[in-house]
């Protein structure tokens, strides 16, 4: 924490991107700043694999709805600025290169649909993209 805090401290928001700066603060104390997670923790990684999910319609809507996101305290138009910036940053090859951006009104409506069970969404999510072909991880 007190290296994420001389992170901070020496990059003034104005010189990082907002939606990166929001990723910094909120999301990579978990995802880790190259957002590879970590698999002791059972975090999952985003980069190279956050893509995926925006190939199925429910995909896109479930990294919106997780509790990371959805319980970071963060607004609909900070989310929308924080996934825009983050999805094509840590996606690579993972994501398809017709990437939609995320607007605000598709955050607000899935923030009124969250799941009772995030992570049976996430398996058959998975499952249907492995059908696909794409590696997805367990965690
Ligand atoms: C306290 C640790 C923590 C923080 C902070 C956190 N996450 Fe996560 N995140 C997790 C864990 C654990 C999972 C897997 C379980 C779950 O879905 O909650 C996850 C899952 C995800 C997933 C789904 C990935 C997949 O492969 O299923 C996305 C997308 C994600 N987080 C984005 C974010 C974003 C964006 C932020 C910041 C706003 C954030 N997370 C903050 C721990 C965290």
């Amino acid at each position: 924490m007190l290296a994420l805090a001389l992170v901070l401290w020496a990059a003034p928001s104005s010189a990082l991107d907002r939606g990166e700066y929001l990723y910094t603060l909120h999301c990579s104390g978990c995802h880790v700043r190259d957002g590879s997670g970590s698999t002791e923790g059972r975090i999952p990684r985003l980069a190279g694999q956050i893509g995926h999910f925006l190939k199925l319609p429910e995909g896109r809507r479930f990294v919106l709805q997780v509790p990371g996101v959805m319980n970071s305290g963060l607004g609909n138009e900070d989310v929308e600025k924080l996934m825009n910036w983050m999805v094509p940053h840590f996606a690579g090859a993972s994501l398809d290169r017709t990437f939609v951006p995320f607007t605000v009104d598709e955050i607000a409506t899935a923030r009124k649909q969250r799941p009772a069970d995030i992570f049976a969404v996430r398996r058959g999510i998975a499952a249907d993209l492995r059908k696909g072909g794409a590696v997805v991880d367990e965690y």
